[in-house]
């Protein structure tokens, strides 16, 4: 018997994270090429799940997500956005941001339906509005001077544009929504139903005093849209995978309809312990301290390349590093990035696994402790001298 088992994503294999992490675990390469911190995360937080295990949490959370949980995150959207969130009938706790961002394109995307993505862009995004039957318009998010393209985005969107997807800080390139982007946005949108999903998982990770920017912030926006945002990243808990959305009510319900037959409820043990943890004063510590410690981290990987051919502009928030090797190499970072994976023992991201950069780039993740840097920067030194022109 023959099944039909034809793609619905023929275009799609492998991930670029997947292949570069099984690569540097095969030539026992330094990896900074998938987003994960290998941090610990704070000791009061394990403490925290160990002990919901011991205390007999095991069974499902509610659908939505726990009550004390969502409490906390609509008090951070208030202090940090000034942006009220009902907890019962505008928040939901999922399986990561991502399951959350699978859910709303699912919940509204329909067949034809335009859908604007700024490139290059998280991977999740394409394959979640093609699986949803919509067209996706992709505008370049930076101009040629590295800032972002507010022209391109407008032109792009129609009145019947069903839904723009925004990121920031941003993801794989390190940049930020400057501050006015969202007025213009508002102003444009201005009586079209044009829905936002703003993906702000590195929210608060914003570096040389870089203004934070949230949807949730902006009056004329925050009823078009939903903010996302992951544990995962404020915790050094990319594995629990424990993410939330905020948005008005009608969003909200709609999104739910997909995520309680998707997800339905996640991680009812690590919920608790995030419940418990972020409000105490190691929580609340640890979430003032994490924008300094990244840009520490940050700061350290650049010193360490100082006075070799990598160019960069230091990443405004995230933490994701993009490094220019135009001085090293004439083009296809991606056959570099593998190369250098074998020979020189790091692992990166190419740039143009994203998109077409004017200019070979990778992508690194200095979201790690100094030995595994400084260690990387070693190896990025001796890839640079080995390519000195
Ligand atoms: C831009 C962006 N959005 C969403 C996610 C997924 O977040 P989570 O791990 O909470 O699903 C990531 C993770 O790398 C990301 O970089």
């Amino acid at each position: 018997m023959t099944v039909d088992a034809q793609s619905k994503l023929p275009r799609l294999g492998t991930t670029i994270f997947t292949e570069m992490t099984a690569l540097a675990q095969q030539h026992g390469a330094i990896n900074i090429s998938q987003g994960f911190p290998d941090i610990l995360p704070p000791q009061g937080l394990v403490d925290a799940a160990i002990r919901a295990l011991q205390n007999g949490v095991h069974q499902y959370a509610p659908m939505a997500g726990r009550m004390d949980l969502r409490d906390w995150i609509c008090r951070h959207h208030a202090q940090r956005h000034g942006a009220q969130y009902d907890p019962v009938r505008e928040c939901t706790i999922g399986a990561g941001a991502s399951s959350l961002l699978f859910a709303a394109i699912q919940a509204f995307v329909r067949t034809g339906d335009q859908v604007v993505i700024q490139t290059p862009a998280y991977d999740l995004y394409s394959p979640a509005v093609t699986l949803a039957g919509g067209q996706i318009t992709e505008v370049p998010l930076l101009t040629a001077d590295g800032t972002w393209h507010l022209d391109a985005l407008l032109d792009a969107i129609h009145p019947d544009t069903k839904l723009v997807i925004l990121n920031t800080p941003h993801n794989p390139t390190g940049t930020v929504c400057p501050p006015g982007f969202l007025d213009a946005l508002a102003e444009h949108l201005e009586g079209n139903k044009t829905l936002i999903l703003s993906d702000e998982v590195y929210g608060p990770i914003v570096h040389d005093g870089t203004d934070e920017v949230s949807l949730a912030q902006h009056p004329a926006l925050r009823d078009r849209g939903i903010t996302f945002g992951s544990f995962g990243k404020l915790l050094q808990v990319t594995g629990w995978k424990i993410g939330w959305a905020a948005g008005p009510p009608s969003l909200t319900a709609e999104l739910r309809k997909v995520h309680q037959y998707d997800v339905f409820s996640t991680g009812a043990p690590l919920q608790a312990a995030l419940a418990n943890f972020l409000p105490t004063k190691e929580g609340k510590d640890h979430l003032d301290g994490l924008p300094k410690m990244y840009q520490r981290k940050r700061d350290r990987l650049l010193a360490g390349l100082k006075g070799t051919s990598w160019k960069w502009t230091p990443a405004a928030g995230g933490f994701f590093q993009v490094l220019d090797a135009r001085n090293l190499i004439d083009g296809n970072d991606g056959h570099w990035a593998r190369e250098w994976t074998r020979t020189h023992g790091v692992a990166t991201i190419p740039m143009s696994a994203f998109y077409t950069p004017h200019t070979p780039q990778l992508r690194v993740c200095f979201a790690k402790e100094n030995a595994t840097l400084d260690a990387a920067i070693e190896r990025l030194r001796h890839i640079a001298s080995d390519h000195a022109h």
